[in-house]
């Protein structure tokens, strides 16, 4: 492979389009004869529908027809492999009984000619409840430990005695945290618009991550065959989570569209991404560390109480990286679910990690003061040589390097370790705050083709995602690099289902699954050359040539690439980072990063353009978990009273910090071909608890309970 592209700072090449609104999101796709539809929504949290009134609605005007429980088909279930599992998103199909257990719950759509008609007719449907008081609060009812795991983690882990090593430990810590409910807010709302094409051929075009299994879950809850779903989706405006799973919007929009024989848009306001798309649970988090007097730390626990929805259960997996972040021999984790009134949880941008690693970090911090050591310090005096919970040796691991880099670039040295002790000229308290940063990198299995076109350009396609953060320019560098021959000569296409297998976008896996696969078929395609006699050409001008000759409209290759499992089974993968970070905490209690460094692990840079541009964003979400969100559902009803952005604050341009992102840029042995691994999450991790640790050092106070707003600081 002539790599010449593969590291390269390229821009991202659907820029372009994007910044001049020729790329097309799911919402924006015109399609002849289409309906709009307006979601009936519960107005309670618990209890059951006795009777919905629709005579005021039917009769607004443009009304084409309404889909309740008394007209809705007979679903199908959704997919066992999903719901058996625990994977996250809704696990029963809508309309097929009375039952409410939360605000906003789906209980029909109206569908008429205008959105704007559509939503006011929704207004007018009367529902009638039977109303029980609904359980809102983790302090409501008793937490039970999660029956089902998420495939990649075990919530409970236990070595070693941590009561006897707490007992005789020099210093220790014993204390809560706590996170709030978070909700994705994407710029672009979640969409979907569904089209029967014939009796049994479905159209829809949708925002997801997750194509292949949202094809699954249609098909299934339909009763088609899989390759008679169809979906597409070129384009995402940000997701974080919320659009990678089954939610009942899609089957809604689908049995609208059947009911009324139109295609049928459904397209979620503000307020339904608060309560129709999961969200971020929220998490108290018990932690008990003591550490010798050198500061080696002898025991950890931590235990994490958390909430799902009363009929989908997904665990948000505080505890895990603290099972292996730092060398300890005595650690308990643990996890425990209350059922409550409220939507359905989710993954929400590194779930488990973004508020596990607040509280693991926050909590060595604690430590560090008491004990009087340095923060940086007492991590590097408990680094892990290998993985400690699965007793597996790292794939490669530069955290150190991260450590002094970061420190050395931010002037970690010049932090006072009394806390108070430094103003700014304008009167604002001085902190300085620093945290780890570390994310699974995982792996699956992918599919793509590539085709040589007549023209001498060549296509690949694979039923991936682009979620904003450059897959069509990070595969077009793969795949240029693997034919050698210029970026421009090559097209790649990605959110389509009738496109080779790709795994849903999440888990920071997309580039180390699908690279593999692209990679693959270009490979193919050339040996495909080579047996049919052709050579590749040392001039790509030369492709087109090879057509003519062959009497071909184009050769197609395809590839399947799978995780090498010896090489997963023998090591822990794993990205990490360092980061740093000043605040100025004025008089009112206002808190400002002001400058933040980050020095990352990743492994081998791909882009580092994009990469950067990866990294910032998650800091970004996390200094606005650190400092402003929280979604508020009401302790008596259950109702979200912030369901909207001037309410649930999310951090903008003028609150952007001074960045100095860098990377170690050490290919990862263990990741043959690649030496890449995940970088889409690990910028969020640790973000929160670097800014809590400055606000502590800046003022002498530590806020356990995010986020941050001045009360907690008067
Ligand atoms: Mo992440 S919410 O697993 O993309």
């Amino acid at each position: 492979m002539r790599a010449t592209l593969i590291g390269q700072p390229l821009t991202r090449l659907d820029g372009r389009l994007k910044v001049t609104g020729r790329a097309t999101y799911a919402a924006e796709f015109q399609r002849s004869k289409l309906a709009y539809g307006a979601l009936i929504q519960s107005t309670i949290a618990n209890g059951s529908v006795v009777s919905i009134d629709l005579s005021a609605a039917k009769s607004a005007p443009g009304v084409i027809g309404i889909l309740t429980r008394e007209n809705a088909p007979q679903f199908k279930p959704y997919p066992d492999e999903l719901t058996k599992n625990g994977a996250p998103g809704e696990s029963r199909v809508p309309l097929q009984d009375d039952n409410v257990y939360w605000v906003g719950q789906h209980l029909g759509v109206v569908v008429a000619e205008t959105f704007e008609q559509a939503t006011h007719a929704a207004s007018l449907v009367r529902v009638q409840y039977e109303s029980k008081p609904p359980l809102v609060s983790l302090t409501d009812a008793n937490p039970v430990q999660p029956e089902k795991f998420i495939a990649r983690e075990r919530l409970q882990a236990k070595r070693g005695d941590v009561n006897g090593a707490l007992a005789s430990a020099a210093h220790k810590i014993d204390v809560v945290y706590s996170t709030p409910i978070e909700n994705h807010n994407p710029i672009e709302t979640t969409s979907t618009t569904a089209e029967w094409e014939a009796p049994d051929r479905l159209l829809i075009h949708e925002s997801t991550r997750g194509i292949k299994q949202l094809q699954k879950v249609v098909a299934s809850v339909f009763g088609l065959p899989r390759e008679n779903v169809h979906i597409i989706c070129k384009f995402i405006g940000g997701a974080f989570g919320a659009k990678g799973f089954q939610w009942s919007h899609t089957i809604l929009a689908t049995a609208a569209a059947q009911l009324v024989q139109r295609p049928v848009k459904i397209t979620f306001t503000r307020p339904q991404m608060f309560d129709s798309a999961g969200q971020r649970a929220h998490t108290e988090q018990r932690f008990s560390l003591g550490t010798d007097n050198t500061g080696k730390l002898v025991a950890l626990r931590h235990a994490t109480t958390t909430h799902c929805s009363p009929v989908s259960e997904f665990t948000e997996p505080c505890g895990n990286m603290s099972r292996m972040l730092y060398s300890c021999p005595n650690v308990e984790v643990s996890h425990r679910l209350v059922r409550l009134n409220l939507t359905t949880p989710c993954p929400m941008r590194a779930p488990g990690e973004a508020p596990g690693i607040f509280a693991l970090e926050c909590a060595l911090d604690e430590l560090a003061h008491r004990a009087d050591i340095d923060p940086v310090e007492l991590r590097v005096r408990n680094y892990a040589e290998f993985n400690e919970y699965e007793n597996k040796p790292w794939s490669s691991k530069k955290l150190r390097e991260c450590y002094q880099r970061g420190a050395e670039k931010f002037g970690w040295s010049k932090r006072n370790r009394k806390p108070r002790a430094t103003r700014a000229a304008d009167g604002s308290q001085v902190g300085f705050g620093m945290a780890t940063a570390i994310y699974p990198a995982g792996q699956q299995k992918a599919g793509a083709t590539a085709i040589l076109n007549k023209d001498g350009t060549v296509t690949v396609r694979s039923a991936t995602h682009e979620i904003g953060t450059g897959t069509y320019t990070a595969m077009s560098q793969f795949a240029a690099d693997t034919l050698g021959i210029p970026i421009e000569k090559v097209r790649f296409e990605l959110g389509d289902s009738q496109f080779p297998d790709a795994p849903n976008n999440g888990g920071s896996w997309l580039t180390s699954s699908v690279a593999p696969a692209v990679m693959g078929a270009c490979r193919e395609l050339k040996k495909k050359i080579a047996q049919a006699g052709g050579n590749w050409p040392n001039d790509p001008a030369q492709l087109a040539d090879l057509f003519v000759r062959s009497g071909q409209e184009q050769v197609q290759a395809e590839f399947n690439s799978e995780p090498n499992r010896e090489e997963r089974e023998k090591f822990s993968f794993f990205s990490y980072g360092a980061l740093f970070v000043e605040v100025h905490v004025d008089l009112f209690g206002q808190v400002r990063v002001k400058r933040a460094v980050g020095v990352y692990d990743t492994g081998r840079m791909i882009n580092p353009r994009l990469a950067r541009s990866q990294i910032l964003g998650g800091m970004l979400f996390g200094f606005s978990m650190a400092l402003m969100e929280g979604t508020i559902p009401d302790q008596k009803t259950g109702r979200i009273v912030n369901p909207n952005l001037a309410d649930y604050h999310v951090l903008v341009h003028a609150d952007t910090p001074e960045f100095d992102i860098d990377f170690i840029n050490e290919p990862d042995p263990h990741m043959p071909d690649l030496g890449a691994r995940g970088i889409g999450e690990i910028g969020i991790v640790g973000a929160p608890a670097a800014v809590a640790n400055a606000v502590f050092n800046a003022t002498g106070k530590r806020v356990r309970d995010l986020p941050i707003t001045p009360d907690k600081l008067i």
